[in-house]
C-alpha cells in the first residue's frame, strides 16, 4: 500500500474543516452514512450501464451488488453511478452517435465527484470504448467489468449466432426459402439469456480488446454472463479496484504503446469486428498513442486469425470459446506476437497473467500453425475512391470478390436504397458494386451500421449470397460479406465517394490494398465543381454539436475538442 489515506482524492471533499466540506459530510449522513464510511476509505464509483431497454446488461442490476460486496470486503466505500446505457438493439439512428456522449459523461462524472477509483460496467458494443475513453481522460484508477456474452442461440437443436443468423435467415426469408413460422422460431431462439451478442461481433471484440489492453481481470472478457464465474469475477473487480487505488495504478501506467500493440494483435487474431478500427484509434489516441490505419493494416498482414468463432468461423460461438480456454488461452497461443511486459489491472504484467493458460479445444482456438485465416481479420485499402483509407474484412467475404471490377450502382441515402433494392426492375447483376453514401460520421450522422447493404432480391434468387459493397457507413460486427466500409473522407464533406455515378467502373484489389473508380481526372474535376454540400441533419442540440466536431473514421471519430494532443498529459484540472 503506497498511497496515504490523507492523500485520497475523496479526502478533498470530506476532510477539510470548512463549511463546504461540512455540507458534503452532512448530506452523506442524510443517506444514513457516517464518518466510518468515508475519510480513510477509497470511494469507488461503479458506473452502471443498466437500463430496462438494454437486454445485454439486464444482469447489471444484480452484478452491481456483487461489485459492491467486493469493494466492502477490501475496505472501500462503493457508490453506484448510473450512466447512459447505449443499447445497440434499441437506439436509432445508431448507438455510435452517442459513444462520445457516454465518453464525456464518464469523464465528467468521475471528475466532478469525490471518486478515488472506478469500476466500469459495459459490454454492449459502444459502451466499452465509451467508458474506456472517458476513464482514460479522467486519469484515475479504473477496472473494466465486461458484461459477458449471452448463451448460444438455439432453434430446433441448431445453434444460432447473434446478428449473423439474423442476417442469414432474413436473406433466406426474402429469397422465399423459409416460412414465416421458421422465421418466428429464429426470432424467438436467437437471444436466450442476458449478456451481449455471442458471436465475435463488436461487443466480444471490444471486451477482448479491453482485456488485451490490460483493463480487465485476466480471463474476464470470455466468461458467459449467465455463468456463476461471472458473479465471482464481478466481486473480484470490487476487491481489486480498492487495491489499485492504494497502489496508484492509473491508466497511463497500463495503456501504453505496448498495450495498444497487444490490443491490435488480439483484435486481428480473433477475427474482429470492423468497428474495432474506429474504437481502437480513438482509445489509443486518448491515451496518447498515435495509432493509425496503416498500423492496423500492418497488424492485419502479420497476424493470423486463430479464433474459430462466427462470423469468421462457421460454427462455434463465444460459449465454446470460453470452454476452449477463453482469451487467456488464445493470448497464450499467440504470445510470441505480444508484448508480455505490458502492465495490467491485476498488478502483474501480461506474461505473468498468462501462466498456466491452456487450450482445451484446438479446433476452437487454433494453433498459429493451423489458423482459420492466414492473415488478420482486417485490411485497409486506399486509392482514388478512399484517399484516407477504408476497411474490409477479407476473412468474411467470398474469395471471388477479393479482386473485382464492376459497374457502380449508387444510392445517395438509406431510404433510397431500401425503396429500390428489392425491385424486380432494378438494373443490377451479381457483378455490380453496390454503393451507399452520405452515411459517414457527419453524413449519417454517426456512421450507422448500414454498410452491409442487402443483396438485391433478384440476385438472391439467382443463388448469390455476396456482392461487393462500398460505403462510408459502418457495419455490425456480426455481419459478413465483401463490404468495404468507413470510406474516408466521407461523401458528406465532399470526399471522392460523392463523385461516383451509377455505371462508373470500380476496381478493388484486396491483395494490393487498392480501391479506385476508373474515371479520368478531368471528369472528376468537373463533377467536383458541380458538387453541392448537403445540409447537416441537426440544427440544434447534441446532434448539432456532433456534426460540428466529429472527426473522420480514419482518425477514430472522437470529437476534436476531446482528443488528447500527443505528448500532453491526461488527468484532471484542479478542482476546488
Ligand atoms: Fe448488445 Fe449486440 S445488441 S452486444
Amino acid at each position: 500500500m503506497t498511497k496515504q489515506a490523507a492523500n485520497l482524492r475523496s479526502a478533498r471533499w470530506f476532510a477539510p474543516d470548512d463549511l463546504r466540506s461540512s455540507g458534503h459530510r452532512s448530506r452523506m449522513m442524510q443517506m444514513g452514512y457516517d464518518e466510518k464510511d468515508w475519510g480513510k476509505k477509497p470511494i469507488i464509483a461503479i458506473l452502471n450501464t443498466w437500463s430496462d431497454l438494454n437486454a445485454c446488461h439486464a444482469h447489471f442490476k444484480d452484478r452491481v451488488e456483487h461489485v459492491k460486496r467486493g469493494v466492502l470486503q477490501a475496505g472501500g466505500f462503493p457508490v453506484e453511478l448510473p450512466v447512459q446505457s447505449l443499447s445497440e438493439s434499441a437506439l436509432k439512428p445508431t448507438s455510435m452517435l452517442y459513444r462520445n456522449f457516454l465518453a464525456m459523461e464518464t469523464e465528467e462524472l468521475l471528475r466532478a465527484h469525490p471518486i478515488d477509483g472506478a469500476v466500469l460496467m459495459g459490454g454492449c458494443d459502444k459502451t466499452t470504448p465509451a467508458l474506456v475513453m472517458g476513464a482514460i481522460s479522467a486519469g484515475f484508477p479504473m477496472i473494466f467489468l465486461p458484461a459477458g456474452p449471452m448463451l448460444r442461440g438455439n432453434y430446433k437443436g441448431e445453434w444460432l449466432g447473434s446478428g449473423s443468423d439474423a442476417w442469414k435467415y432474413w436473406d433466406e426469408r426474402r429469397a422465399g426459402t423459409i416460412s414465416e413460422e421458421q422465421w418466428t422460431g429464429v426470432e424467438e431462439g436467437i437471444a436466450r439469456s442476458y449478456g451481449h451478442c455471442m458471436t465475435f461481433g463488436t461487443a466480444s471484440t471490444m471486451t477482448a480488446i479491453a482485456e488485451a489492453l490490460g483493463l480487465t481481470l485476466p480471463g474476464a472478457s470470455s466468461i458467459p454472463a449467465a455463468d456463476v464465474n461471472h458473479i465471482r469475477m464481478s466481486t473480484r473487480c470490487g476487491r481489486r479496484i480498492v487495491e489499485m487505488v492504494w497502489d496508484e495504478l492509473t491508466p497511463d501506467k497500463i495503456i501504453t504503446a505496448d498495450a495498444v500493440h497487444n490490443a491490435t494483435t488480439v483484435a486481428m487474431a480473433t477475427g474482429c469486428s470492423t468497428n474495432a478500427v474506429v474504437h481502437l484509434l480513438s482509445m489509443a489516441r486518448r491515451a496518447g498513442v498515435p495509432l493509425t490505419l496503416d498500423d492496423l493494416d500492418k497488424a492485419g498482414r502479420t497476424t493470423p486469425v486463430v479464433a474459430n468463432i462466427r462470423p469468421t468461423g462457421d460454427k462455434y460461438l463465444m460459449e465454446d470459446f470460453y470452454y476452449a480456454g477463453g482469451l487467456r488461452a488464445l493470448m497464450s497461443e499467440i504470445k510470441d506476437l505480444l508484448k508480455l511486459d505490458a502492465m495490467t489491472v491485476s498488478g502483474f504484467p501480461l506474461g505473468e497473467t498468462l501462466k498456466g493458460a491452456e487450450v482445451y479445444n484446438s479446433d476452437v482456438i487454433r494453433p498459429l500453425s493451423n489458423p482459420i485465416y492466414h492473415e488478420g481479420s482486417l485490411a485497409v485499402l486506399k486509392g482514388n475512391l478512399a484517399p484516407d483509407g477504408c476497411v474490409m474484412k477479407p476473412s468474411a467475404c467470398e474469395p471471388r470478390l477479393r479482386v473485382h471490377e464492376g459497374p457502380a450502382l449508387v444510392f445517395d441515402s438509406y431510404p433510397e436504397m431500401k425503396a429500390m433494392i428489392d425491385r424486380e426492375d432494378l438494373d443490377v447483376t451479381a457483378d455490380h458494386v453496390l454503393i451507399l453514401r452520405n452515411a459517414g460520421p457527419k453524413g449519417g450522422p454517426g456512421m450507422p451500421e448500414w454498410g452491409m447493404l442487402p443483396i438485391p432480391k433478384k440476385i438472391l434468387k439467382q443463388g448469390y449470397r455476396d456482392m461487393l459493397r462500398i460505403s462510408d457507413a459502418r457495419m455490425s460486427g456480426t455481419s459478413y460479406g465483401a463490404c468495404i466500409l468507413h470510406v474516408a473522407p466521407e461523401a458528406h464533406i465532399g470526399g471522392p465517394l460523392s463523385l461516383v455515378r451509377t455505371g462508373d467502373i470500380i476496381r478493388v484489389d484486396l491483395p494490393n490494398r487498392s480501391i479506385d473508380m476508373l474515371v479520368d481526372e478531368e471528369t472528376l474535376a468537373s463533377r467536383r465543381a458541380e458538387w453541392v454540400a448537403p445540409a447537416d441533419k441537426y440544427e440544434r442540440g447534441y446532434g448539432w454539436m456532433f456534426s460540428k466536431h466529429i472527426k473522420q473514421a480514419n482518425e477514430g471519430c472522437d470529437f476534436d475538442f476531446l482528443e488528447r494532443q500527443f505528448g500532453a498529459t491526461a488527468g484532471e484540472p484542479d478542482i476546488f
